[in-house]
């Protein structure tokens, strides 16, 4: 069985350890949108590696990773990602492939996305600065460069003609010829001998492999609330973050995709602007963000910290079908008098059970919620279910019964490989 690993939050769930942990089931992993905005951390013997574009599962030899054509690729960026693994011993070669199809994101998409944010003033969303927005405008508008498209030499062919009228749409909003389209296209070109052995027909060998019986984990960036379709819009980023993203992004069928897990922390966090119904501005959410290092792992922003959204994750259940969860960081909330799970919105008069569609309506909703006791002996490092305490235990189990029916498959209690109780392997179709 094949499985996707997703975001059932606003991203920054813990999917890298996730991801890492259970590669050493699959022979290949597979990203299917979004870019460098993502940063994927796993600690492995005490040693940290923070990933953008690359999946985790480079960190295991043997493993072959994919990136999809639903990815956008700075591949000055992807080069960084390689070079600091080279440095970290960990070979790539033949063992890392990118989709023809995947757009390029080029210097002037983040100028663009910088102009766009300041132009919002009061609304800005909060973006990355990764050029990731306007690089996804771009292959919508069917205006975008494509990874394949870089083998053009010619000197005023598709390629050239493509990136001067993109550099001229830069300028004409930045007001100024800062940008000249010659020099894009040269330092671009500069990258293909480096990139063209990379450079594949992701969708095919995916294919190929799945029927000589090799198992694919499909891997998603960011979450389903910042989804473009089911996410909190306008303040999302701008691909498919749910369970239809990995059959688009990779260009399987929606059959292979076999069983999602759902990634979700203990609490609930989220970076950039937006309604995040339980946030909490004093001193329990700056005690959540020290505890947990709640920062971004590739801006270092602080996140907004706020108690578990069980309505929040219930909806991901719903869009991603998801089979299971993975929940995260449960030692962050060691030592707590007590706990709550909002599992409910109040909004006016009403009481919503479900995610309100309108944005506006999601912004004024407060949340209802459950008071559950919490725990003084430590989960960090469990690696039991019997392990934990009573109270943890019954925090967990009441997670499940309001997040939509999907079981806690993986409870993960610190940041190592090992700080994990995998429950119900069977589910994952690890057994
Ligand atoms: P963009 O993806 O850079 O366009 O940013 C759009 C929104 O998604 C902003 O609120 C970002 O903070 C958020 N975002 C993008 N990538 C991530 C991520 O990997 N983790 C958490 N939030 C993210």
């Amino acid at each position: 069985m094949n499985l996707c690993v997703l975001g059932a939050q606003w991203g920054d769930e813990g999917k890298g350890k996730i991801v890492d942990l259970l590669t050493p089931n699959f022979s290949i992993v597979g990203r299917y949108q979004g870019g460098h905005n993502a940063g994927h951390t796993v600690y492995v013997s005490g040693q940290k590696f923070v990933l953008h574009l690359i999946p985790s599962g480079i960190l295991h030899p043997g493993v072959v990773c994919a990136i999809g054509n639903g990815v956008v690729i700075d591949p000055t960026a992807l080069f960084a990602e390689v070079d600091e693994l080279a440095r970290l011993g960990i070979d790539i070669a033949g063992r890392l492939f990118v989709s023809e199809k995947a757009h390029v994101i080029l210097p002037y998409h983040r100028d663009i996305e910088l102009l766009a944010e300041a132009r919002r003033g009061e609304r800005k969303i909060g973006t990355t600065s990764r050029g990731i927005g306007p690089c996804y405008e771009d292959k919508i508008a069917r205006r975008g460069i494509r990874i394949g498209d870089i083998a053009d030499t010619t000197g005023d062919g598709p390629l050239a003609s493509a990136i001067r009228e993109n550099v001229d749409v830069r300028n004409r909003l930045a007001g100024n010829s800062d940008v000249r389209w010659q020099d894009v296209l040269a330092d671009l070109r500069k990258l293909w001998p480096r990139l063209q052995p990379l450079v594949s027909d992701v969708s095919l060998y995916l294919d190929r492999a799945m029927k000589a019986g090799k198992r694919v984990l499909f891997e998603g960036a960011q979450g389903t609330l910042l989804d473009i379709d089911h996410g909190t819009y306008p303040y999302v980023t701008s691909s498919s973050a749910t369970a239809g993203g990995a059959a688009t992004g990779l260009g399987v069928g929606p059959r292979a995709i076999g069983a999602v897990l759902g990634v979700a922390k203990a609490y609930t966090t989220r970076v950039g602007a937006g309604p995040l119904p339980t946030e909490l501005l004093g001193a329990m959410g700056e005690r959540l963000r020290e505890t947990g290092h709640e920062y971004g792992a590739s801006t270092g922003r602080p996140r907004r910290c706020g108690w578990y959204d069980a309505v929040a994750v219930r909806y991901a259940t719903r869009v991603n079908g998801l089979a299971a969860l993975a929940i995260t960081k449960l030692d962050v909330l060691d030592g707590l008098d007590e706990l709550e799970i909002c599992t409910a919105y109040r909004c006016g008069s009403e009481t919503l059970t479900e995610m309100p569609g309108d944005t506006a309506q999601f912004a004024a909703c407060e949340p209802v919620y459950e008071t559950l006791p919490g725990w003084k002996t430590p989960t960090k490092g469990a690696r039991r279910w019997d392990d934990l305490p009573p109270n943890a235990q019954h925090y967990i189990t009441r997670l499940e019964e309001v997040s939509g029916g999907a079981a806690a498959a993986i409870i993960s209690t610190g940041s190592e490989r090992d700080d994990t109780i995998i429950r119900h392997p069977e589910m994952l179709g690890l057994v």
